[in-house]
């Protein structure tokens, strides 16, 4: 905020890891995630959704035909069924073998790390009641113990919502798109969001210091989505955000 020092911004300063460090391996998978840590993100995001069989596991798009060498929409599927998929041959063929995580190894894997953890629900429409399994899932890895370590953030602000009933001890954040707001987001929805998230993470296009210091007002913080270069990165800083996301952890040094 506008009354840190530099010292204070810099130390402070969120550098989140796209899917993980998703520039150098394949998105979403525990080779981007050791990535993030290894070049020392503050964070690495990802995005859960749940298989045919009511597991929870990290993939972004709705189906696997991207990043995977499978066919098929996630929730049609098995997790047995994912498991045996190739997540990271499409990246590179060195990322051979690579697997779709689960939430759960995932949140084992980072629980000690030196590294906190952006939860996107993605699409959580699809999955009524994915809220409630997020939170229970979060509780039995032992991550509550630490309230930095884990924020919870969607596009669905309902979503949002039902996860702080469930578990407020949890920081949460409502994610912004440049479609559904491009005409601006009003001091009412902010206000609205108050009541249930801690931060406001939008897309960077949106994102000036006019927009920072209305969501900081409202003692929220913000951490736009996704710089696609060190220049973009470097300028939004001097809007006063609270931390970047991007597929590359240089850039949020
Ligand atoms: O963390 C924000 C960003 O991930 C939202 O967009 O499409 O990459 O999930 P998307
Ligand atoms: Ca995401």
């Amino acid at each position: 905020s506008a009354n840190k020092t530099l010292a204070e911004s810099q130390s402070t300063f969120e550098n989140v890891a796209h899917r993980g460090a998703s520039g150098y391996a394949p998105e979403n998978t525990i080779a981007s995630f050791d990535k993030a840590v290894t070049m020392k993100a503050t964070s690495f995001e990802l995005d859960v959704q749940r298989t045919k069989d009511g597991r929870l596991v990290i993939m972004h798009d709705t189906t696997v035909d991207r990043t995977t060498n499978g066919k098929g929409s996630v929730k049609n599927l098995t997790l047995k069924q994912i498991r045996e998929l190739d997540a990271g041959s499409w990246f590179d063929k060195s990322f051979a073998g690579e697997k779709v995580p689960t939430l759960e190894e995932t949140l084992n894997r980072y629980r000690n790390k030196p590294i906190r953890i952006l939860i996107e629900l993605k699409k959580p429409e699809l999955y009524p009641g994915i809220e409630k399994e997020v939170a229970q899932m979060v509780t039995k890895t032992g991550l509550t113990r630490d309230p930095n370590k884990v924020v919870v953030q969607s596009f669905n602000a309902p979503s949002v919502k039902k996860y702080n009933q469930l578990q407020p001890i949890v920081k949460t954040g409502v994610l912004v798109s440049l479609t559904e707001y491009a005409s601006g987001v009003s001091d009412n929805k902010l206000t609205e969001w108050k009541a249930f998230a801690d931060y406001i993470n939008p897309n960077y296009k949106l994102v000036n210091s006019s927009l920072v210091k209305r969501i900081h007002n409202l003692k929220m913080k913000t951490l736009p989505y996704t710089l696609p270069d060190k220049k973009s990165a470097t300028k939004i800083r001097s809007t006063g955000v609270d931390g970047i996301i991007s597929n590359y952890p240089e850039f949020g040094k």
